[in-house]
């Protein structure tokens, strides 16, 4: 099963492709974390990115594309696999069915997440994250920290990303207005499109995916 989640920042991608992830064993391939693992790492890539991502704007098509590309090639991928934030622009989306096409295979659903913007901008805004062992909390809606289960601790550092601050997240909604919501349309005609309400809570986002995979 190849699976694409699209929609806007915040809107749980990440959340349920773990889920996900852990019950199916179909991997989450999320640009934006390989992306993150590459700025981490201080590679010549990754300090471009980070330019671009600190802004709320998107990497190039190309970058993008290629890792992927890479990525799927791995042999955790052949029964299937989750693409958490890609493609991101309708020219992603062709060179998707370009490259699976190659290896004989194609998109089979993409499930489109769809909120109220508001809420998105309280889910951004008191996200944090771990850059240890890389799960997320929520300071609102929790899961909370407690350094004292944490996977990794001592090491635990929780951080609230760079891209999201208030006016950044305000720049990646405007680009995924402009870039990103094509791809729904893009999804829709080739009838691959099934929509999600991703404003109820975890468990019942989680429900209504697994029904709409089958
Ligand atoms: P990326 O890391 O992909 O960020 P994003 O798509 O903007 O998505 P987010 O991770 O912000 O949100 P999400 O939908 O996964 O929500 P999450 O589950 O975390 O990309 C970052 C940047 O990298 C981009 O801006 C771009 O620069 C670059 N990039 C990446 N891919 C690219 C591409 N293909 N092309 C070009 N550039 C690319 O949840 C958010 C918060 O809400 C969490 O705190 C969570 O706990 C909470 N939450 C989740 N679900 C619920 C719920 N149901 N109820 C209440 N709270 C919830």
């Amino acid at each position: 099963m190849i699976l694409v989640f699209l929609g806007p920042p915040g809107s749980g991608k990440g959340t349920q492709a773990k889920k996900l992830t852990a019950e199916k064993g179909w991997p989450q391939l999320s640009t934006g974390d390989m992306l993150r693992t590459a700025i981490s790492s201080g590679s010549k890539l990754g300090l471009e990115a980070k330019a671009l991502m600190d802004k709320g704007d998107l990497v190039p098509d190309s970058v993008v594309v290629s890792l992927i590309e890479d990525r799927i090639r791995a042999t955790d991928c052949k029964d299937g696999f989750i693409l958490d934030g890609f493609p991101r622009t309708v020219s992603q989306a062709q060179s998707l069915d370009q490259v699976l096409q190659k290896i004989e295979k194609k998109v089979d659903q993409v499930a489109f997440f769809e909120m109220d913007e508001k809420e998105l901008v309280t889910r951004l805004s008191g996200r944090r994250t771990c850059t240890e062992c890389g799960k997320m909390f929520h300071v609102t809606f929790g899961p909370f920290h407690n350094p004292e289960s944490c996977e990794k601790n001592p090491l635990c550092n929780i951080i609230q990303r760079p891209d999201d601050l208030p006016e950044v997240i305000t720049k990646r909604l405007q680009v995924y207005h402009h870039s990103t919501a094509p791809v729904a349309e893009f999804y829709r005609a080739a009838k691959k499109l099934k929509t999600l309400n991703a404003a109820e809570k975890p468990e019942s986002v989680y429900q209504a995916l697994l029904k709409l995979i089958g």
